[in-house]
């Protein structure tokens, strides 16, 4: 079928988005569902920071592509053996497809899946396959240039931020229909990640001490986590005074400014020394020096931010060991997706992730390059696209 989606053919073009407009929006092919697949109608779909690295070459992948991870939509079409799913299914995508028969699929670590990886490396669908396309030359006005290959490539095995999407049955995973798909979209990412990682990584304790460091969709779920975990402190930290007002109002029990060259010694005195686990959601080194700063000996950081592939982190080495300290990384808030999804789901209707509050506007595609803007400026937390109006 041809249906629009946002494509980006050029990595790094330059901020304000709005005039380098990175992502095009045009018609493009989606073919429909193979064995094991199954094509969505997309219905709201999140602004995540790890889109904005796939335009800016933070997290670069292969061009052109259907850029979008965090979403939600309605089942139109079942591929041959997918029995367990019907037409009219709410489902929640997932951006790292579970093989679930690798041995970090088996050992429940599916954001670990191997083939997965390869996949989303790829630029394909789980086992390498490709649903979607170009208009033919000579059909359309808006057919890609001669020297363009006809490839066309799925961010994540999501290519989200389209009217429609053919995905691995393996990158979905099944929800209520009555759960708004603008809520449900922000499942997949936002609150997969960042509860992930307080509740999965970490493990968090009640009355323990936490510290979130950069507020974006990411880091206020982990926020809302340490509330509902009942840590006894919650200390936000950003750049951005009004993600701080936010972060009060969410429970953060203390904030501080990131920009005043003393936030690691004024959160240290507020804390008796440190937190017993610090989070770095921001995606730069910085921050995550920050959070390995404001932990205190025998604490414990995670970082699930993703700074470009370049950077490195210098550490004092002897500090990890004398003051037994432990650093985890954490991808996809090392989630069983068709696990913690329903989970998460009952905590915030239950009152406990109050995950609407992450929701700063809604948007329509061709609203998607000055939304990036929004986005890089730490203006917006959670834009949600919808494909087909609200
Ligand atoms: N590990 C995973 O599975 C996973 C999944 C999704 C997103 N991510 C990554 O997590 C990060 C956060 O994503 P998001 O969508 O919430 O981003 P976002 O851009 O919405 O929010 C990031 C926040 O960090 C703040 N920040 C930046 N530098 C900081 C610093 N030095 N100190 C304190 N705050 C700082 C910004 O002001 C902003 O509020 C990104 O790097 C993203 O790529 C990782
Ligand atoms: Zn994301
Ligand atoms: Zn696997």
């Amino acid at each position: 079928m041809k249906m629009r989606a946002a494509v980006l053919r050029e990595i790094g073009l330059p901020a304000p988005y709005a005039q380098s407009r990175p992502l095009s929006v045009e018609t493009v092919e989606l073919a429909a569902p193979g064995p094991g697949e199954l094509t969505l109608k997309i219905r709201a779909a999140g602004l995540c920071h790890s889109d904005l690295s796939a335009i800016n070459g933070d997290r670069p992948w292969p061009v052109p592509i259907v850029i979008g991870h965090e979403a939600a939509g309605e089942v139109v079409e079942v591929g041959a053996g997918v029995n367990d799913l019907a037409v009219g299914d709410s489902v929640v995508l997932v951006f790292r497809p579970m093989c679930g028969a690798c041995l970090d699929c088996a050992s429940g670590r599916p954001a670990l899946c191997g083939p997965g990886g390869v996949s989303n490396a790829a630029g394909s669908l789980l086992g390498g396959y490709r649903r979607l396309g170009f208009p033919a030359r000579g059909q359309s006005a808006e057919a890609p240039p001669a020297e363009e290959s006809s490839v066309l490539n799925h961010h994540m095995g999501c290519a989200a931020f389209a009217e429609y999407a053919t995905v691995s049955r393996r990158s979905v995973v099944k929800v209520d229909r009555e759960l708004a798909f603008v809520e449900a979209a922000l499942f997949g990412c936002a609150v997969m990640t960042g509860a992930g990682a307080v509740f999965n990584t970490a493990r968090v304790e009640a009355g323990a001490r936490v510290a979130v460091v950069g507020l974006g969709g990411v880091g206020f779920s982990s926020l809302m986590a340490a509330v509902a975990s009942g840590a006894r402190d919650v200390v936000a930290v950003d750049l951005v005074p009004a993600k701080l007002e936010m972060a009060r109002r969410l429970g953060a029990t203390q904030v501080f400014d990131a920009r005043d060259p003393e936030v690691v010694a004024q959160v240290k005195a507020a804390t008796e020394g440190g937190v017993d686990y610090a989070f770095e959601m921001a995606g730069s080194v910085a921050a995550l020096e920050c959070a390995y700063r404001i932990t205190r000996r025998g604490g414990t950081t995670v970082s699930a931010g993703l700074p470009n592939p370049a950077a490195q982190w210098p550490l004092q080495a002897v500090s990890l060991i004398a003051e037994e300290r432990t650093i985890k990384g954490s991808y996809v808030g090392s989630c069983v997706p068709s696990r913690d999804i329903p989970r998460f789901v009952a905590m915030y209707r239950a009152g406990h992730l109050p995950v609407h509050e992450l929701l700063s506007e809604t948007i329509t595609l061709d609203e998607i390059n000055p939304a990036l803007d929004r986005l890089a400026q730490g203006i917006a937390v959670r834009q949600v696209i919808l494909p087909h109006g609200a």
